[in-house]
């Protein structure tokens, strides 16, 4: 690397595929989604990558970068691509999820997870009904509000050991969204979702070493809630409601 260029290694292809080697010009405050999109504009035309906002609110720019999953619009180069790496990018799709071709890979797997794990409001109420009123210093809510803002980027289940291992289990984000639907007052779907989530491949799965935790761009702590998954199902296991 020259030090007006970064040299960076782009997965290529499919599982099978290979790095292609690109020199990038540096600038301030980029990204790690900059220098990808800098190859494909100036040097590749055919590199497939994915991305929509660019400011961390989609959750659809999330990549390998030197070895971790990342949200690549929030990721500055100068963060991942220092002594340690030799100063190069290498970059690759998200892995525990089958690659459609070079960084962009199928999320099917993922969200399917979400329904299995029936990750979905259930409503009690008609659009003739008065809203329903839930103070924000409920215990319950609190719970739910401290899950909520997952942009489902994937990070975290790219991350999590355990979903590499046990290919039904249902992995950090579909169970975290479980948990904020479990503290939801006004949902009507808590016996059916105990049910999902405490199957094979549902909560009990989880190591709880908190890697979904530290990976995680939102700050959100999945780890936390599938621990609160585990007492629920225990609770439901005990009142015979499992
Ligand atoms: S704590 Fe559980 S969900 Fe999180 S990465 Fe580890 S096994 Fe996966
Ligand atoms: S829990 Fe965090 S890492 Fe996982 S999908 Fe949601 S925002 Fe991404
Ligand atoms: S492009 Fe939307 S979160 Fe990165």
């Amino acid at each position: 690397m020259s030090e007006q260029t970064i040299t960076v290694d782009i997965w290529r292809g499919r599982e099978d595929g290979r790095f292609q080697t690109f020199e990038v010009p540096r600038m301030a405050s980029q990204t790690v989604l900059d220098v990808v999109t800098y190859v494909q504009r100036n040097l590749d035309p055919g590199l497939s990558y994915r991305f929509a906002c660019r400011v961390g609110v989609c959750g659809s720019c999330a990549m390998t970068v030197n070895g971790k999953p990342r949200w690549t619009c929030r990721t500055h180069v100068d963060k991942v691509a220092g002594d340690a790496t030799g100063g190069r990018l290498k970059i690759q799709p998200l892995r525990n999820l089958p690659v459609i071709r070079d960084l962009a890979v199928d999320m099917a797997e993922f969200f399917e997870k979400w329904t299995q794990a029936k990750a979905h409001f259930v409503p009690t109420k008609t659009r003739d009904d008065d809203f329903q009123q839930v103070s924000p210093d409920d215990p319950q809510r609190k719970e739910a509000t401290a899950g909520i803002e997952c942009i489902n980027c994937g990070v975290c289940y790219a991350g999590c050991d355990t979903v590499a291992g046990l290919a039904s289990y249902l992995g950090p984000a579909a169970l975290n969204r479980a948990w904020t639907l479990v503290n939801d007052v006004r949902d009507g779907g808590q016996a059916d979702r105990l049910k999902a989530i405490s199957g094979v491949g549902g909560c009990q799965s989880c190591h709880t070493q908190q890697t979904c935790f530290e990976l995680c761009p939102k700050h959100l702590n999945p780890t936390a809630a599938i621990a609160g998954l585990k007492r629920a199902t225990v609770k439901a296991l005990i009142k015979g409601d499992l």
